[in-house]
């Protein structure tokens, strides 16, 4: 396979000078929008091992962003590049690749997945997609193990589990082919607090135990802290800030920023803390 190389070959992902317009509308009162940039011109670099905050208001194009990286929807311009590899535009093979490398926790994964499916299937889904691998009991216990779900799942349903188990069971299907980066959307904004703190922990020691890299979107700076190391701020398509966590939260330099954190009055940075 021939595959394109980028100058920034360096970086794990490279988000080459992306533009991504909204869609045709099917609503009259937003025509006017048909055709606008959400992300115009956007470049962006993430490394392999590092985990990364993306905080933003509602509709600033946070999830158009994480679409577009892991190729969900075609770009209207610019390129993604993996490990130097332009994988966007690209080939089927080259998407699969990427897959294997990529993976992406969806907002709301517990309604993502098919509530009647057994929670073995919904795992050996891909394993076969992917690492063409025997179905292999293995497998599937080790993933459970990783989230801390005991194996007697494998045979229920979805619907027959709590929302945090189900939220488990989310995460075990993106690690299971072992990727070397997580893209996750705001995966515990629909928990309540205690479960947050629970799935925050967990893709904390899994990002960690597995050398993954993770770029978590969160509207809640409080989840992103002691978890992420390096914090984008982003405002209207753009990033207005991209520094050190613990800088940002110190010292803001972006009005936005302070804004952002004047809506989590209860935040304070542990003293040596790493993220
Ligand atoms: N499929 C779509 N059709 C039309 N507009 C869209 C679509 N997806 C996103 N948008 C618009 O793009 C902007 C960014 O959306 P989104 O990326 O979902 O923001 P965020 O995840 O930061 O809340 C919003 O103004 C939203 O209305
Ligand atoms: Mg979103």
């Amino acid at each position: 396979m021939k595959i394109a190389h980028s100058p920034e070959s360096q970086h794990f992902l490279h988000v080459d000078c992306i533009t991504q317009n909204r869609p045709a509308s099917s609503f009259p009162w937003q025509k006017k929008k048909d055709g606008s940039a959400i992300l115009q011109n956007f470049s962006l670099s993430l490394k392999q091992d590092e985990r990364v905050g993306l905080v933003g208001c509602s509709g600033c194009g946070k999830s158009t962003l994480l679409k577009a990286i892991l190729g969900l929807e075609p770009l209207t311009g610019g390129m993604i590049y993996c490990e130097g590899k332009r994988v966007q535009p690209g080939s089927v093979a080259s998407l699969l690749w990427y897959r294997q490398r990529v993976q992406y926790l969806p907002q709301d994964p517990v309604s993502s997945l098919p509530p009647m499916q057994k929670v073995k299937d919904i795992l050996n889904e891909p394993l076969n997609r992917l690492r063409n691998t025997k179905k292999d009991a293995i497998y599937l216990r080790n993933a459970l193990e990783q989230v801390e779900l005991s194996h007697h799942v494998l045979d229920k349903s979805i619907a027959q589990l709590s929302g945090g188990q189900a939220q488990r069971v989310a995460l075990a299907r993106a690690l299971i082919i072992k990727p070397d980066y997580l893209l996750a959307d705001e995966p515990v904004s629909g928990l309540d607090l205690p479960l947050r703190e629970q799935i925050k922990t967990l893709l904390l020691n899994v990002a960690k135990e597995n050398n993954m890299g993770l770029l978590m979107v969160s509207h809640d700076i409080s989840i992103l802290v002691g978890l992420c190391e390096r914090m984008l701020i982003m405002a209207d398509g753009q990033i207005i800030e991209d520094r050190p966590t613990a800088e940002i939260i110190h010292s803001p330099h972006h009005q936005h920023t302070r804004q952002l954190l004047d809506a989590v009055p209860e935040l304070s940075l542990p003293v040596g803390n790493d993220g």
